[in-house]
């Protein structure tokens, strides 16, 4: 029911012509993949040139964040308009690194959501407890929190495209993955917090994607997880083969 999305968030990585060439060698060993949605997450500037790159294939490219407004003396900002005038339907949302070096907060994340949502685009929001908030059994909380600021005055018809990826900051970049077990109990809670927020029909259609040094070796046991729906994939998604033998886990 909840098709899995494997998504490859290439943070501030590659120049347009590497994004180029990892489009040209990437789209060969995913072709006619339909089980997983595929997307890629290059930077801006990037980004217009992957568009084009991907259309009419089986993946897709998305934004990795965006402002609320449609336009304004808004330094550095890009706006809901200017991804669609690109064809650019995804965008992802609250990332932890958006969060910790500048200063996102959720409620800006919530005012970016519903701006995502009335321009009929898919979010992919982002949530995730640091190290020291696990270990002082705050995870259940944090997760709270940023799901229930999120979607604030979020209706469950509102809610439709919503994807959510669960990413503890301490298995970002770390190689300290999440166990399958881990990861599973948290995106419970999530779910929890879904229902809460907008109903138990939503909270049973959203996909849940996990993010935090996911590989090759690992997104098998990962995806077993009847609550996993896919993953979020930072440096394993800079290289085309890798990327694509995560894509193609069974
Ligand atoms: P890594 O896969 O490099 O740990 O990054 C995860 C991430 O932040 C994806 O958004």
């Amino acid at each position: 029911m909840r098709k899995p999305i494997i998504a490859g968030n290439w943070k501030m990585y590659k120049t347009p012509k590497e994004s180029l060439a990892f489009v040209s060698a990437f789209l060969p060993l995913v072709e006619g993949h339909d089980r997983d949605e595929i997307l890629l997450f290059p930077t801006v500037t990037s980004l217009a040139s992957v568009m084009e790159a991907v259309a009419g294939t089986n993946v897709r490219a998305g934004a990795q964040n965006m402002h609320w407004l449609n336009e304004g003396a808004y330094t550095g900002q890009t706006s809901p308009t200017m991804l669609l005038s690109i064809g650019c339907r995804h965008v992802l949302l609250g990332h932890s690194e958006q969060r910790m070096y500048f200063n996102e907060t959720s409620e800006r994340v919530n005012l970016k959501l519903k701006a995502a949502i009335s321009h009929g685009m898919t979010p992919i929001v982002c949530v995730g407890e640091l190290l020291a908030e696990r270990e002082n059994s705050q995870t259940e909380e944090v997760l709270r929190t940023q799901v229930r600021t999120a979607l604030h005055n979020v209706s469950a018809a509102e809610a439709q495209r919503l994807v959510i990826a669960y990413e503890p900051v301490w298995a970002i970049g770390t190689g300290a993955t999440a166990t399958p077990e881990i990861a599973a109990e948290a995106h419970a809670m999530i779910r929890h917090e879904l229902a809460h927020c907008c109903g138990s029909q939503i909270a049973q259609e959203t996909r849940i994607l996990y993010g935090g040094s996911v590989k090759p070796e690992n997104i098998s046991a990962l995806m077993a997880q009847q609550q996993i729906d896919g993953a979020l994939v930072g440096g394993a998604s800079l290289v085309p083969a890798t990327f694509a033998g995560i894509v193609r886990y069974r």
